[in-house]
């Protein structure tokens, strides 16, 4: 079983962390290889996309310390950006303290959208649409035995209609379709195109687009954390528990009142999530198109996630969004790294791995809310990159801390004025 406590990982050498990962994991030493060649052959990708001419790598950090659903992972983060792997294996541990992360997910539906135009009547149209559903739903289902013999298929049809737009009437219809542990574009967007011809012919109007919505909002993950208000003081011994709570409510009523603050709040969230997509090969566009249209849902973009305190006093977030995420097919199935992803999180199941991916959401989310309500960003920033610079000037163990924060404190983060401190201290 997987321990995602690692303590002294950032201390290790690339090396050491590889090999701890490989005691501490279900990965073997070649599982991890991916990560260290960056998983894609110029051949490999040269059938992905067009016009190859080579490939662009990210970091691969380990964020540790998560307890999604009473179970330990180790999260695999393919990201740029200092500070978020440090920043959410924090929060993780705080969260821990509550009882970790608590997540769910709606079935795995998709909506598919097929535009009908020049209906004469658009509201007859509808109606006789619905009254060949079932005719409808069998051709849908038809289309993947696959995925028919996992329990997925067409599930449900709705049809729309807007009277008004730039070129008149036109009918929606939608297909609802569960797409196990599928992504679910290729199965929805055949399943529509087969629809067209029998739609034509029942509404005698023209079917014009036929394509997957990404405003996934049947295909929903939620994920709930409580954190004891003395957690909250960890790594902050200056400021007061209720103070970081009471911080960390009034930035998320911030977010929730202004759209301004609202994007970059669940930018926050979204350095988080998309971390994980991309390490598993997943369609990061995808997620946040759905994620965006999700948080402007009721006509006014806010946060995707709340922050409240309970009867105890301690702080609970909540964070709910579309996560249209597969384990079986597209890059997720070709690229080796992506592979190493998915069994270092030990996922089975699309909805296993979309529940890890919002506890990292809300994880995050927190870390930024948690810095900017009590220190700002900046000194997170810095203290990160201070004692990068002192591992840089010889610093091991304790040192590495006490050394980052003298040189915060001093405003000064250079590696020269950290050997003259790491010298002092030896001394
Ligand atoms: C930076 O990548 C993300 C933050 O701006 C998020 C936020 O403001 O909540 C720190």
């Amino acid at each position: 079983m997987t321990n995602s406590r690692i303590s002294g990982f950032y201390n290790l050498t690339l090396d050491e962390r590889r090999a701890k990962l490989a005691d501490d994991s279900n990965l073997t030493p070649e599982d991890l290889l991916p990560w260290i060649t960056g998983g894609l052959s110029a051949e490999a990708a040269d059938h992905m996309i067009e016009n190859v001419v080579g490939m662009h790598a990210l970091p691969l950090g380990i964020g540790l310390n998560f307890m999604v659903n009473g179970k330990d992972v180790l999260v695999p983060f393919a990201i740029e950006e200092p500070s978020v792997v440090a920043g959410a294996s924090f929060m993780a541990k705080l969260a821990r303290a509550g009882g970790g992360f608590h997540a769910t997910t709606s079935e795995p539906q998709m909506i598919g959208q097929i535009q009908v135009i020049n209906v004469a009547n658009l509201n007859e149209a509808r109606l006789k649409l619905y009254e060949r559903k079932a005719e409808l739903l069998a051709t849908a289902d038809a289309i993947d035995p696959i995925l028919k013999k996992f329990g997925g298929g067409a599930r449900d049809l709705e049809v729309r209609v807007f009277e008004d737009s730039p070129i008149g009437g036109f009918l929606v219809i939608h297909l609802i379709y569960d797409v196990r542990d599928a992504m679910g574009a290729n199965a929805v967007n055949t399943a529509c195109e087969k629809l067209a011809p029998q739609i034509e012919a029942i509404t005698n109007g023209k079917v014009h687009l036929r394509i997957l919505s990404n405003l996934a909002d049947r295909r929903i993950a939620r994920a709930r954390c409580t954190i004891p208000v003395n957690e909250l003081t960890m790594g902050f011994e200056s400021f007061k528990g209720e103070t970081v709570r009471d911080g960390i409510i009034a930035a998320w009523a911030f977010a929730a009142t202004d759209p301004y603050r609202a994007a970059t709040h669940n930018k926050g969230i979204m350095n988080g999530v998309d971390a994980v997509v991309i390490a598993t090969g997943n369609d990061w566009r995808a997620i946040e198109a759905g994620a965006h249209a999700y948080a402007a849902r009721s006509g006014k973009y806010t946060s995707l996630s709340t922050w409240n305190k309970d009867k105890d006093g301690s702080l609970v977030g909540t964070l709910e969004m579309p996560m249209a995420v597969g384990i079986v097919g597209g890059a997720t199935k070709v690229h080796p790294a992506a592979q190493a992803a998915v069994k270092l999180m030990g996922v089975k199941t699309a909805s296993e791995l979309a529940e890890i991916i919002v506890s990292v959401g809300l994880a995050q989310n927190m870390a930024a809310l948690r810095a900017l309500a009590t220190e700002g960003i900046q000194r997170g920033h810095m203290s990160l990159h201070a004692r990068q610079v002192a591992v840089a000037a010889g610093a091991s163990g304790e040192l590495i801390e006490k050394v980052a924060a003298q040189m915060v404190a001093e405003k000064v983060v250079r590696v020269d004025r950290a050997e003259e401190i790491l010298k002092g201290m030896r001394t």
